[in-house]
This record gives structure tokens, sequence and C-alpha cells, in this order.
């Protein structure tokens, strides 16, 4: 597809995105709603929440910006990729995944634009982490436990993919999920601790808290 097509099927529109000392324009879609497909619905209840920038995506980009960079990055559930892009912008490896591929088209067409250079995507469905997919000295993940049943999914993912001695950064606004990711977590051995927010002015929603995973037992 041309970029002039993805502009047009996903109705485009810039907003522009101020993180730490890095200031993005970022193309998304004018309406997420007008995405939503009864296909995609049908299939496994899937909606299009990857089209529109959540403010826990705005903390983790910040914490990701005030944060030494690391070898190997992964962002879990993506979107619009903001906590990636930053970590292309201070010139870290990282690989934005989502389950839908226009996110990825997307957020590869977001790093073009901005100047940061190729982003690396996967498409990756957290029921199912491909082979191909190695361990990560740092996962990110930015609301993405809006569904009871992503906890476990997403602890899961989490044990998955983490280095021995990598972490884990996911910030999430209270979301229902919340419970059993911490009780998943607790039973893949991931200690879980609460870290200061990086302070964000959020137009929207209400705290967003900041959670770091680490393999119990692994050096800091
Ligand atoms: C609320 S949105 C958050 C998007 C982005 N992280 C942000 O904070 O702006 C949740 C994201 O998780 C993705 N997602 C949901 N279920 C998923 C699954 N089973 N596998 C992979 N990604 C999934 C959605 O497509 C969406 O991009």
């Amino acid at each position: 597809m041309t970029d002039g097509a993805l502009a047009t099927r996903l109705d485009l529109v810039d907003e522009t995105v101020t993180v730490g000392a890095h200031r993005f324009v970022l193309a998304k879609p004018r309406q997420a709603d007008a995405l939503i497909s009864e296909e995609d619905f049908a299939r496994d209840e899937r909606l299009p929440y990857w089209a529109e920038l959540w403010p826990s995506a705005l903390v983790l980009a910040a914490q990701v910006a005030r944060a030494p960079i690391v070898a190997r990055s992964i962002e879990l559930g993506c979107g619009l990729a903001l906590p990636s892009l930053v970590t292309r912008a201070r010139g870290g490896a990282v690989t934005a995944t989502d389950y839908y591929d226009d996110a990825l088209l997307l957020a590869a067409r977001n790093a073009d634009r901005n100047g940061i250079g190729a982003l690396e995507t996967a498409l990756v469905d957290w029921n199912a982490i491909p082979a191909t997919l190695g361990r990560y000295d740092r996962i990110l993940a930015a609301d993405v436990l809006y569904e009871r049943r992503y906890g476990p999914l997403v602890a899961g993912a989490i044990d998955r993919l983490l280095a021995p001695s990598g972490c884990a950064w996911l910030t999430d606004p209270g979301r229902v999920g919340r419970e059993p990711f911490m009780q998943a977590a607790a039973a893949c051995e991931l200690r879980v601790t609460v870290l200061d927010a990086p302070p964000v002015e959020l137009t929207q929603g209400g705290a967003v808290t900041l959670y770091e995973l680490r393999r119990a037992g692994a050096d800091r």
C-alpha cells in the first residue's frame, strides 16, 4: 500500500507531542471508532484501541526519555508506539509490536517522517508469541490490562521475552486486568515494584501507575 493510500484509508491527522527533549509530529487516525470492524470483533473481540494515544503511553515515553538506553527493547501492544519512537530517537534498538498490522505500518511511518530512521516492527499476538523473538533487556507496555483475561496473557508474554537481568516497565491507569496480572506475575516469579512516575501533564484520565518487573533474584 502506498503512503498516500494508508493516509487516506486511516484518515490521518497530525498531532504534535513533546516528550522530554523530543518533539514528534504524530500522524494518527482522526476517529478510532471509524476503524471498528465487525469481522475483527467476531474473530477475537478486538477493537482498534491502537489508534489512540493513551495517557499511559505519555508516561511510559517520559520514563524512557529519562532513563539510560539499553541494548535491546521491545514494546508490547504498542499502538502509536510513542515509547518506541523515543527509544529510537535516543539511538536505542527497539521492536514495536502489536496484533494490528495498521498500528505497525503507522508506527514505522511516524518514525520515518520524524527523521529517527527505520523502526523495527513485528506482528505479535500475546496469545502466541512468535518463536523468532528472543529475550530483551527492556520490555515496554502501556495500557495493556483493559480486559481481565489480558492480565495472565501479558504476564506470560513478559516472562517469555524478558532477559535474565532485564526489566519490564508497564504503565496502567487502574484497568480491570491489573489484579490478575499481579497474580500471574507472582506465579512466574516476576517481582513487581511501583516506581515514581515521571511528571507528565495529562489532559484526560486519572493517575497512571508505573510498574517495574524483574525476575526474582535478578541483579539490578
Ligand atoms: C489501550 S491500547 C494502548 C496502545 C498504546 N500502548 C498506548 O498506550 O497508547 C492497547 C493496545 O494493545 C493491543 N493489544 C490488545 N490485545 C492484544 C494482543 N492479544 N496481542 C497484541 N496486542 C494486543 C491493542 O491493539 C492496542 O494497541
